[in-house]
């Protein structure tokens, strides 16, 4: 629970709440660092590596300009809405109408955060994947809405089943949080399901939610649908990406949602109340990402499948047992038996080694077992991360 102050309560709708489990994590690694710990962290999905040049150089030229540094558009410049439509159709072969279809945003999370505050009353429920993103639940508490989680199991693939969510709970849900390839588990969806999500979309006049920020990361040829990419889903559906991940530009804050226009327009509504928008710059280097070369990207999933590989191998040689992911960042790990506190885990193995991992309960009740491993650390340091776990739990 927050810490509040008798004298200055805070407002009930966020007196539940603990800081984001990153945050309170980041306080404890300081710590040990100070006392001379060699930590290393392969605990946070932030890539590791930079942009490609190009898209730098765009910020740098577009900032030293005289007139770039006002407002900029709620929701992004027209250039950068072109540039996203562009690319879905570049990328999927969908066609987006840039100034219905896609919003620019803060980054998605800002995006799935609002998504609750316009969409769900008080009571309406949320279907939120357990494990899951937490923004998905915690948004859906914070707009007051009842937030219901549905099972990802390693027996399905960690695909939900529909079919076994009471149809007294699809009377009152208002929005089904959908995201592939995952965070935590790094399974993939394909076109079939999504097939089956937008006829379930419709039949129970449910808003899908699709987060897709890991869709330009997949490695051993697997090639990442998009939603948007199934007929029809434009009308039941909205579908978040993002930069963060496909072009490593995590700390400029830039993403995109594109799909059902009244929800576009719910969100730019909300955000022209909220925020302003982005710096100019950044829009027009996120222009320079979306349309300018793509081969860096081929490169750069390389050396996240030669992190994977390591990861692989090392958490097997350690007792762990997992699946070999084909995209995104993460490695979700089956603690090795016998071992069945996530927390404590991963605690211990921070303190004894130095090695910062993410316990999987923080992600849900269904991730307690589990631990994940991010990739976006550099190559040396996870190979050195795995020595110790071996060494550790020999
Ligand atoms: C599933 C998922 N959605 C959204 C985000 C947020 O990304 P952004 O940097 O675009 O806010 C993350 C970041 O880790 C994520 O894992």
């Amino acid at each position: 629970m927050i810490e509040t102050n008798p004298f200055l309560p805070p407002a009930q709708r966020i007196s539940s709440f603990e800081p984001y489990f990153f945050a309170a994590l980041g306080k404890k690694i300081n710590k040990l660092k100070q006392s001379g710990m060699d930590v290393i962290r392969i605990d946070m999905g932030s890539p590791d590596l930079p942009p490609a040049d190009f898209i730098i150089e765009e910020l740098v030229n577009q900032s030293r300009r005289s007139d770039t540094h006002g407002y900029s558009p709620t929701g992004g410049t027209q250039a950068f809405k072109q540039a996203v439509a562009d690319y879905y159709l570049d990328r999927f072969e969908v066609n987006l109408d840039p100034a219905n279809e896609v919003i620019g945003l803060i980054g998605s999370k800002e995006g799935l955060f609002n998504l609750s505050q316009v969409i769900l009353n008080p009571g309406d429920v949320a279907l939120v994947p357990d494990p899951g993103y937490p923004v998905y639940s915690t948004s859906g508490i914070i707009a007051g809405g009842k937030v219901v989680h549905f099972p990802l199991l390693a027996e399905n693939d960690f695909l939900p089943n529909l079919k076994a969510i009471p149809s007294e709970t699809l009377e009152k849900t208002k929005i089904l949080w959908l995201n592939y390839p995952n965070n935590p588990t790094g399974a993939i969806a394909n076109m079939s399901f999504f097939e089956e999500v937008v006829l379930f979309a419709r039949k129970h006049h449910i808003l899908i939610a699709h987060d897709a920020p890991y869709v330009d990361i997949c490695f051993d040829g697997y090639n990442a649908p998009s939603l948007m990419q199934i007929s029809g889903a434009r009308d039941v559906a909205i579908e978040f990406n993002s930069l963060s991940k496909t072009y490593n530009m995590a700390g400029w804050r830039l993403g995109m949602a594109v799909g059902n226009p009244d929800i576009i327009n719910y969100l730019f509504t909300y955000k022209s109340q909220m925020d302003t928008s982005t710096f100019g710059p950044i829009f027009s280097a996120g222009v320079k990402a979306l349309t300018g070369e793509q081969d860096w990207l081929e490169e750069r999933n390389q050396v996240y499948k030669e992190r994977r590989d390591l990861v692989v191998d090392g958490l097997r040689s350690a007792g762990f047992t997992l699946e070999i992911p084909k995209a995104a960042i993460y490695v979700w790990a089956h603690l090795p038996a016998g071992q069945t506190d996530s927390i404590a885990f991963c605690s211990r193995l921070l303190d004894e080694t130095g090695v910062s991992t993410t316990p999987g309960v923080v992600y849900g009740k269904h991730g307690e077992g589990y631990l994940r491993v991010s990739l976006g650390t550099a190559t040396d340091r996870i190979k050195e991360a795995m020595s110790r776990l071996v060494d550790w739990n020999r």
